[in-house]
Order: C-alpha cells, then sequence, then structure tokens
C-alpha cells in the first residue's frame, strides 16, 4: 500500500468520519473551526480528555503455547538441534522480499554481524544518524571504528542526505542509516553518494518492520538491513533480531561470524574456525514466539497506519503542530513511533516539558524522545581510551571533536513528541481523544506560561 495515496483517500474518509464523530460528540472538525475547550487543564486540577487505557503491549493468544511446549519437551533449544529458528529464517525472508535472512539474538547483534561481514573494522569510520537508540552508534565503537555523525533532516526525522559527503575522509568504509520510529530513511539519495565513493551501506531498520521506500521494504534497500524484535517491537519476542540481505557471499559470512566463525556456504577453510566470530545465535523459543507474531504484523501495521493517517489529519492545522513529513521516496511508514514536532512559540512559548505534562495529565502518554546523544558521554569515553589513541591521530580526534555539532538534530531533539506504537492499535476515538487532548492544551495555553 502506498501511504501517499492512502493519505488522500484517508483524508477524505477520516475528515468525514471525523467530522460525524466530532457532531455526535459536540467537539471540534477542523481546525479553525473549533469548539472552545473551556474546561480546565487536567494539570490545573480540571478533568482528564481520557480516563481509559490503552492496547496493551504484546499481543498473544494461546496458539502460541503448544509450539513453545513442544520445543521445550523436544530439549532441542538451541539453533544447533533444532529447526525453528530456520523455519523463521525462511518466513521471514518472504515476508521482506529477500533471498536470505540470519537471526541472530537482537538487534544490537545483527548490526554487530552485519558490519563484521561488510568489513567495517578498527580505525575505520561510520557515517551514522545520531537521532536512534543509543545501539546504532554503539555497535561501530564495538567494532573499534569511529561513529562519525551526519545531522538530521528535522522534517522526516532520518539522516540528511545533503550533509553526508562532506564528513566523508579517507577513512570512511560504511554509512549507517537508521528508519528512525519507522520513517523511512532517503535511501536513493544515500545509495547514490555511497556508490559515487565506494562505501558499504547497512539499514537500521530495527523500528521499521513493513515500512517502505519505493514500494519495497525497509532493510532491503542497501547491502544488509537489521531488524530488532526486542518486546517493544512490532515482531517482538522478548528479545531477537535479523539481518537480510541476497548477496549469497556476505549472508554466508554473517551466518559464520554469528555462529564462532565456524565453516558456512562459501566460508571454508582447513581450519574449525576460519574465521573471527562470535555466538550471536537466536533460541529456538525466540523462534516460535516469532512465528505466532508473524500472524498478525500485517493487520496491526494496517490499523497503525490507519490511526496515524486519521490523527495526523486532525492535529496538522492545530497551529505550533508539525506532523512528521515522509522523506523523498518514502510510501510507507511502520509507526514504531507517531512523531511531531512542537514548537513552543505557537503555544505562548510553553516549554515542551511542561507541555508533555499537561498531554499526560490528560490521560495522553507521551515522551520527548531521544536527546542530543552526539553528546552523551560515551563519546569522550571512546576518544580519550587507548585504543582509540592509538586508531586515530591526535589532528583526527581534535577535528572530530570541532565538528560534532548538529544544529538541526539539536533543534530536533528540542521539539519532538512521541506516541507508542500501541497507542495507535485502537480506534478512531482513541486518536480523538489525543487529538481533543492538544486542541485543549492549545486553547488553554495561556494559562500554562
Ligand atoms: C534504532 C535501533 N537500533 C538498534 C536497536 C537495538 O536492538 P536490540 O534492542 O534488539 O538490541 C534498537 C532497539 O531498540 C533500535 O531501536
Amino acid at each position: 500500500m502506498n501511504e501517499n495515496n492512502v493519505t488522500r483517500r484517508q483524508f477524505m474518509a477520516a475528515a468525514s468520519a471525523g467530522a460525524v464523530a466530532a457532531a455526535a460528540a459536540g467537539t471540534i472538525p477542523a481546525y479553525g473551526n473549533l469548539t472552545k475547550k473551556t474546561e480546565k487543564l487536567a494539570l490545573l486540577g480540571g478533568p482528564k480528555v481520557r480516563t481509559k487505557g490503552w492496547s496493551p503491549w504484546p499481543i498473544w493468544d494461546s496458539s502460541a503455547e503448544d509450539p513453545i511446549l513442544a520445543v521445550l519437551r523436544s530439549g532441542n533449544w538451541y539453533r544447533g538441534s533444532g529447526t525453528k529458528v530456520t523455519e523463521f529464517e525462511k518466513q521471514y525472508a518472504e515476508l521482506m522480499g529477500t533471498k536470505r535472512c540470519l537471526a541472530t539474538a537482537s538487534g544490537t547483534t545483527a548490526l554487530l554481524v552485519a558490519m563484521h561481514a561488510l568489513g567495517v573494522d578498527a580505525g575505520d569510520e561510520v557515517l551514522v544518524a545520531p537521532y536512534t537508540f543509543i545501539a546504532t552508534y554503539n555497535v561501530v565503537f564495538l567494532s573499534k571504528a569511529l561513529p562519525v555523525f551526519v545531522d538530521t533532516d528535522q522534517e522526516t526525522f532520518t539522516m540528511n542526505p545533503d550533509k553526508i559527503e562532506e564528513r566523508i575522509t579517507e577513512r570512511t568504509k560504511a554509512i549507517l542509516p537508521v528508519h528512525i520510529l519507522g520513517l523511512p530513511a532517503d535511501m536513493d539519495a544515500i545509495n547514490a553518494i555511497a556508490k559515487k565513493h565506494n562505501l558499504v551501506v547497512i539499514e537500521d531498520a530495527c523500528q521499521a518492520w513493513l515500512a517502505e521506500y519505493n514500494n519495497k521494504k525497509c532493510g532491503t534497500l542497501s547491502d544488509l538491513g537489521c531488524f530488532s524484535f526486542q518486546n517493544s517491537k512490532h515482531l517482538p519476542a522478548g528479545e531477537g533480531g535479523a539481518i537480510v540481505g541476497n548477496d549469497e557471499e556476505i549472508m554466508d559470512r554473517c551466518y559464520s561470524f554469528h555462529n564462532c566463525g565456524r565453516p558456512y556456504g562459501s566460508v571454508k577453510g582447513t581450519s574449525s574456525y576460519p574465521i573471527r566470530g562470535s555466538n550471536r545465535r537466536m533460541q529456538e523459543f525466540q523462534a516460535v514466539i516469532l512465528m505466532s507474531q508473524m500472524k498478525r504484523i500485517k493487520k496491526d501495521a494496517d490499523t497503525r497506519l490507519e490511526n496515524a493517517l486519521y490523527l495526523t489529519s486532525r492535529i496538522k492545522e492545530i497551529p505550533g503542530i508539525i506532523p512528521y513529513k515522509l522523506a523523498r521516496g518514502a510510501t510507507r511508514s511502520a509507526y514504531h513511533l507517531y512523531p511531531f514536532r512542537y514548537k513552543k512559540e505557537q503555544f505562548n512559548n510553553v516549554l515542551r516539558d511542561k507541555f508533555l505534562s499537561a498531554l499526560s495529565a490528560e490521560g495522553i502518554p507521551c515522551s520527548g524522545g531521544y536527546g542530543p546523544q552526539n553528546k552523551d558521554g560515551l563519546i569522550e569515553d571512546a576518544l580519550n581510551s587507548k585504543g582509540y589513541k592509538r586508531l586515530f591521530s591526535k589532528k583526527r580526534l581534535d577535528q572530530y571533536r570541532e565538528e560534532n555539532h548538529l544544529p538541526d538534530n539539536d533543534q530536533l531533539c528540542q521539539e519532538a513528541v512521541w506516541f507508542g506504537q500501541n497507542m495507535l492499535l485502537g480506534t478512531k476515538s482513541d486518536m480523538d481523544d489525543i487529538a481533543n487532548a492538544i486542541e485543549k492544551i492549545y486553547q488553554n495555553r495561556g494559562k500554562l506560561a
């Protein structure tokens, strides 16, 4: 499904459905026409917009129980003696439309394995998106390479391709874009730069199951794509991860590396361990949970998409609320989080933290999202380490510190607001609660100063 097409279709449906619902509820249709919300803000002691809870997560049913028990009773709990991980890999590769999938213990390990398989080595530099979960660049440090941050496009929340080339040096080996919050990065632009400079590309799709770019699945648009199946994720198994790809030799290297460096496929040798490696294997229990969760992933994704588009149609006219925009070429977001930017100037200069408190008080859970992690302690911790001083010249590390300024990312970190994916699994009336709460705060902004 193409999100842009759906946007138009959904907009029409949402607008009329919203108007009917609004008329029934005696509230708002579109901004400009808002019914004045005179109730006191919940933060100031008034009634909450919403007192109900939200969808739980993860969701399972009893059909998951027998396969888990069968693995338990078989005693084949690891992939070397069982078949479940291999079965899941086949199913996930089919879902993604790739030749191969390798299941791993987590998303972090998927990224680590992918980087090793693509030859990211000590002393290399990797261009990374800074607006991401910390694991994205922790894995670069764990590979003894230097994560070089590329500023963020505030509208799309993803790596700004116009800022990539200025960060390339003779040590640059890879680009690591992130489809963050489920929003696809501009992969055509990123791949074109990678091709020009002979760099490999690894997609961090750890939040982007079934997101699409040019109608192809995120995670399948570069050399390798990595996914997470941690508990909060749309395909959850407590922990877990996967790498997808189409190059058999590279995928063989991934397999071998994740299995302690043992021979696999084209990775051959005369010794037992022809390449370096580690144990990054998925357990059989994880695989059976994942196969049962696979049954709901498409339907959940459609529900999130439909609700997200409706929510956007409801909040986009509120002054100071700027919903995410899809990057050029992106056709569908996965909505691991629903993001917008909050402009305090239109809210009587009420600080974002106060806005978040007011929204939470109305019964709408929300978060300000990531901070400017390129300034986190782990950066200096690495740069001051014995290893990094050996690997990089003082001149390079000083230059790195000087260039580690990301004004657009900084501003985004101050303005972003997120809603969790489970909130999008509800109904249109749940979305109305969110929109009504934001409108209520907007109309009462003068009382929050
Ligand atoms: C963008 C991103 N990258 C990497 C990871 C790491 O995945 P895991 O927690 O499965 O190791 C996560 C997990 O939250 C993530 O959100």
